[in-house]
């Protein structure tokens, strides 16, 4: 293992009923709220005013932000950046999937920063002080309910980045997994595929020592496997959506990366896409993630051979380390087929045409990847292979 630190400052407010703690949690910031949410899904559900009856309970003062788009927009942000400053807010609650929550991050930070928030995605800056931030999860995906990340696209330069900083970790999450229950077929599917994306990204590294961070990651992975044919025919059942749910948080909370460096390049050559299509994330993770394993499968053949056995129960016998290692992605590509996800850009009518501009904005910072390094020329292999 390599050395660490791991300290999470998220208070996980997990299960059924859990709402309720918002009582307790939001008047230990303040009585002015800015109410953060997307385009309507909570309104649909009713959460929207179970939330809204405590606060007014509380006697909080409810100032709201509506309609963050799916691949939140830096316009959205300033706009909450604007409210926060000329409402005096004192806590930012986001209700609603990993756009909701990354935006309001960004909106956090964004309020106690002279500036635009987005030199911060840009590297130009780094958040020196937020507004607290509590959130109430409605979809199983990106793990932003207990992580110190955020993407934000920036819609007038076509460039969706993400940006991370200790301050912008919820200081407190409400999990309730009824809260997902609503979440359509299409979009269930796609936080499954961002979660496993999220543990392929911790798995695939090169740091010796590490068999609890394996293990847990290959736990993870055959939970989703298992779970996800059950939910998808049972969308309303909470025993499943509590499972993917706390899937969803272990997979990007830091525990499962204590002591190793994943890659995260196939996170970056998504970003390129969805910037430029505004595609779902995970639809586009579910398209490129196996092609990356095959153009880097090399790296580490042994790595990908664990996998297969150990993940997907490819059976060894008769066939070399490569032919397991390949065997095993083609379970991942079935697997994902099975469920739904789309498998080509073709599927979101994504030809060639762009391919240049995508790795262009992949490379923006240099060459990326910690289990193999990748250069534009390889970006381009991958986008060409899914075509
Ligand atoms: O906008 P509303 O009406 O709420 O509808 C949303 C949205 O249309 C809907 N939805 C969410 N919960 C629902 C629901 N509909 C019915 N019932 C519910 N309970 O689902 C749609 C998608 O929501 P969104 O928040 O966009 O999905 P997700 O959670 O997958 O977030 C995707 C964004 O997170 C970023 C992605 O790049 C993308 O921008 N990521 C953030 C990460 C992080 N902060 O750590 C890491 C990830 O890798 C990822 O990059
Ligand atoms: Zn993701």
């Amino acid at each position: 293992m390599d050395q660490f630190q791991f300290h999470n400052p998220t208070k996980l407010i997990f299960g059924k009923g859990q709402l309720e703690q918002l009582r307790q949690e939001v008047p230990r910031y303040g009585s002015k709220v800015l109410l953060v949410y997307g385009g309507g899904s909570i309104k649909k559900s009713g959460l929207y005013d179970r939330v809204v009856a405590i606060l007014q309970e509380l006697g909080v003062k409810i100032t709201e932000l509506a309609g963050v788009e799916p691949n939140p927009r830096l316009s959205t942000v300033h706009r909450g950046v604007e409210l926060c400053q000329s409402e005096g807010i004192d806590l930012v609650l986001a209700v609603g999937g990993g756009s909701v929550l990354d935006c309001a991050k960004a909106i956090a930070v964004g309020a106690k920063y002279d500036g635009d928030m987005w030199d911060f995605a840009e590297r130009k800056a780094a958040p020196v002080d937020a507004l607290p931030l509590g959130t109430v999860l409605t979809m199983a995906a990106t793990g932003s309910e207990m992580n110190g990340n955020s993407v934000i696209t920036n819609e007038e330069t076509q460039e969706k980045l993400g940006w991370g900083s200790k301050l912008a970790y919820p200081v407190f999450s409400i999990l309730e997994p009824a809260n997902t229950a609503t979440l359509p077929k299409e979009q269930t599917v796609y936080g499954m595929v961002d979660i496993m994306s999220h543990v392929f990204e911790h798995y695939f590294h090169h740091t010796p020592n590490t068999p609890v961070q394996d293990g847990f990651c290959e736990t993870v992975l055959r939970t989703v496997i298992e779970t996800a044919p059950l939910l998808i025919n049972d969308l309303e059942n909470e025993t499943y959506r509590e499972t993917i749910l706390y899937c969803g948080t272990m997979a990007l909370n830091g525990v499962l990366n204590m002591g190793l460096s994943g890659d995260w390049a196939t996170h970056n050559i998504e970003h390129a896409v969805s910037a430029v299509y505004d595609i779902p994330h995970g639809g586009g993770l579910a398209i490129l993630f196996p092609n990356w394993m095959k153009h880097v499968m090399h790296h580490d053949i042994a790595r990908f051979k664990r996998l297969a056995i150990q993940v997907f129960e490819v059976d060894p016998a008769g066939k070399s380390d490569e032919e397991i290692a390949e065997a095993g992605i083609e379970a991942l590509r079935a697997f994902w087929d099975s469920i739904g996800a789309p498998s080509r850009l073709s599927d979101y009518q994504i030809d060639d045409s762009k391919l240049e501009l995508m790795a262009d904005k992949a490379v923006r910072f240099g060459a990326f990847g910690n289990f193999a390094q990748l250069e534009k020329q390889d970006v381009l292999d991958i986008y060409r292979s899914s075509l």
